[in-house]
């Protein structure tokens, strides 16, 4: 879906080893497991972004640069971190003063199990996005473990629920990392993201 080369650039556990806001960029977020890693995969085909049937996987924040124009971020999963809440929040901490900090930062993809929907950690990370005016769209992952109809469901569902935020208001989408169903799709609005 995309033409240009796709490489790891860096790593970061701390503010202080962010990269320079050199592009613009992407980020993924959403709870552990839930397929960020999977999704980075997919659109860019290629095997970068290290993936885990473990929750809690990535623990750090991974930039992938796009052809010299954009950079596509990896981040660390949340709820499961929260659930041992004292480490919490090393990761937690570092993932959202990203997010709310970030200046070059376009879009952030917050992802949900079309099996699950929103959960509670999903409305907490929601809220403060929102408070910080943080352009947040969701997508449904894993669509192929789901029934077409049990999807339909979770979209209206989710987009109800989402009323209350007001810098969620854009499509839910709905993807599969194994079927590549929705993933040409969400390459094609990523491309509209980089510098020309
Ligand atoms: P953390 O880094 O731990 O936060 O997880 P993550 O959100 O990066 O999830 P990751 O991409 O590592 O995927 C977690 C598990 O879900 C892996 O076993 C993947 O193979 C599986 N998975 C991811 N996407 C899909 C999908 O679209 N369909 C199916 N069936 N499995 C998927
Ligand atoms: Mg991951």
């Amino acid at each position: 879906y995309f033409h240009s080369k796709f490489v790891y650039v860096a790593s970061a556990k701390s503010k202080e080893s962010f990269i320079p806001e050199k592009l613009p960029e992407v980020a993924f977020i959403g709870r552990s497991n839930v397929g960020k890693s999977s999704i980075i995969n997919a659109i860019t085909q290629r095997g970068q972004a290290k993936t885990s049937d473990k929750p809690g996987f990535t623990q750090s924040i991974n930039w992938y640069e796009l052809g010299s124009t954009l950079y596509i971020v990896d981040l660390p999963g949340y709820g499961f971190a929260f659930a041992k809440s004292q480490k919490v929040d090393q990761w937690n901490q570092l993932t959202l003063e990203y997010l709310t900090t970030r200046k070059s930062l376009k879009r952030v993809f917050l992802l949900l199990d079309a099996r699950h929907g929103l959960k509670e950690s999903d409305h907490e990370i929601l809220e403060i996005l929102d408070k910080e005016h943080v352009k947040t769209q969701i997508v449904l992952t894993k669509g192929d473990l789901v029934e077409q109809k049990e999807i339909a469901k979770r979209f209206t569902l989710v987009t109800e629920e989402l009323k209350k935020y007001h810098h969620t208001q854009l499509p839910v989408i709905s993807v599969s990392s194994k079927t590549f169903g929705g993933i040409p799709e969400l390459a094609s609005l990523i491309k509209g993201f980089k510098l020309r």
